[in-house]
């Protein structure tokens, strides 16, 4: 049976996931998205050029493949929208699933409240809405995509949740849409998006059927998963491996390899612990040199350390088969690197994730640093630190670092084997 490979974050997100999946794409017919909403922010470079991709799948950017929208996401019609407007001839090449649930204005504006209510506790979400509309689909009062399809019983379903959350809504400040208003715009997103609403998972068993190659794409990481992740600082979905199951459609048997993606350091946007940060000059000087600002918000990305106590816990919990060490080049240039290697809980030292990461310390091993690997694209060429590096990080991880990227460039990629 053939089986489709996948692509998942192994740190708090923005690891580099878009940049291998994009990389990848290259040779896979589809490529299909699994979790998350607009809140991803995936960056691809192809010539010096830059997309920011935040719903469309990765694969967009190689015209053979066809890009999938699953029903594990929440699509935000008028995000989706706009960013379809970069590309051309979309019909025939990017599906939604009927079963993905709508993300509306309406949702945005919750999470803000939310997050104003909340004062020095909020989560610093993205403030797109994502965990309302992850909450109505949990609570069973969410709308589908393929509610689209029949506008008047759509904004009729919309109108009735709000009269019946009224009071909720007045208490946080949140309007009640203007029917006509509502109707308009209902009617342009099922205008813009009928034609690629289509029962996804029918689309990926048959591409499996007919032998095609499937790459699923993961969005967010592994610490940011909801059941998994440093709750409640995470987001509203599951972003591990087995997330592309129930978000596709797909049952176990059907996943391959399994692509953990990780950056050669670590980072981290919105609140919640982060054990290996490093709050001095050496954060600042990753944050600077990787261009640490978020995708989607533009916030300043928190950095610190690779932690390979996190790293060996995600490769675990993902099945991972394979890891893809990112940005190896923002490294260069410093004289010692560190490593997370334990974690120190009030004396007690542990090498595992414990139920919570708050107030613990971080133990560190330090390595030697390298000069130059910008743009290196054989692992022969990489200066002997760099490649010791590595292999020290696949000894900590219990995982073959198979990829590696040394820019943002499609093109800058060594791949081992
Ligand atoms: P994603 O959310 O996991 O897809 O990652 P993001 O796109 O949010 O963030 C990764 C950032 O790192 C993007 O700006 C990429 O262009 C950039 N990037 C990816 N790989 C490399 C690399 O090897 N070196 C450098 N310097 N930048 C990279
Ligand atoms: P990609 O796919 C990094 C973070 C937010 C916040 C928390 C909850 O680009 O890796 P949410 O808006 O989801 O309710 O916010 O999750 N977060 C991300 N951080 N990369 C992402 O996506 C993220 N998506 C959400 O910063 O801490
Ligand atoms: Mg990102």
């Amino acid at each position: 049976m053939q089986k489709a490979d996948l692509i998942v974050g192994l740190q708090w997100g923005d690891e580099g996931k878009g940049k291998i999946v994009d990389n990848l794409a290259q040779n896979y017919d589809y490529v299909c998205r699994f979790a998350g909403g607009h809140n991803a922010g995936h960056t691809i470079v192809v010539d010096g050029t830059k997309y920011a991709l935040h719903l469309v799948p990765s694969g967009i950017l190689n015209p053979k493949a066809i890009n999938i929208v699953g029903n594990g996401v929440v699509l935000s019609p008028e995000s989706f929208i706009k960013e379809l407007e970069q590309f051309e001839n979309i019909v025939g090449r990017v599906y939604i699933s009927d079963k993905a649930h709508l993300l509306l204005p309406y949702h945005a504006l919750i999470d803000q409240a939310r997050e104003r209510l909340k004062g020095d506790k909020a989560i610093g979400t993205t403030g797109k809405g994502i965990g309302p509309a992850y909450g109505d689909k949990i609570t069973r009062v969410g709308h589908r995509v393929g509610e689209l399809l029949e506008p008047q019983k759509l904004v009729d379903s919309i109108m009735s949740y709000f009269a019946i959350n009224k009071p909720i809504f007045d208490a946080m400040g949140v309007e009640q849409p203007n029917r006509d208003e509502l109707t308009k715009d209902i009617l342009f997103y099922k205008q813009e998006l009928e034609l690629l609403i289509t029962d996804t998972t029918l689309k990926v068993w048959e591409a499996l059927d007919s032998n095609k190659q499937v790459l699923l794409e993961g969005a967010q990481g592994t610490m940011l998963d909801i059941d998994h992740g440093t709750y409640p600082y995470v987001t509203s979905s599951t972003t591990v491996s087995s997330g592309a199951c129930s978000g596709l459609g797909l049952s176990p048997h059907t996943i391959g390899e399994v692509i953990g993606i990780a950056k050669a350091y670590c980072t981290r946007v919105g609140n919640g612990p982060f054990p290996s940060e490093d709050l001095g000059r050496e954060g600042e000087y990753l944050r600077e040199k990787g261009h640490e600002f978020g995708t989607t918000t533009g916030r300043p990305r928190r950095c610190g350390w690779f932690d390979a106590v996190a790293m060996k816990h995600a490769v675990r919990l993902n099945g991972v088969t394979n890891i893809s060490l990112m940005k190896l080049d923002v490294l260069d240039g410093l004289e010692t690197i560190k490593v997370c290697i334990g974690y120190n809980i009030d004396g007690k030292v542990v090498d595992y994730v414990p139920y919570t990461l708050d107030g613990v310390e971080p133990i560190y091993k330090e390595l030697k640093g390298w000069s130059k690997t910008e743009g290196v694209r054989e692992f022969d060429s990489l200066p002997q630190e760099a490649q010791d590096y590595i292999l020290e990080l696949e000894r900590l991880c219990g995982s073959k670092i198979g990829i590696i990227s040394t820019s943002p460039d499609r093109e800058d990629t060594i791949i081992r084997d």
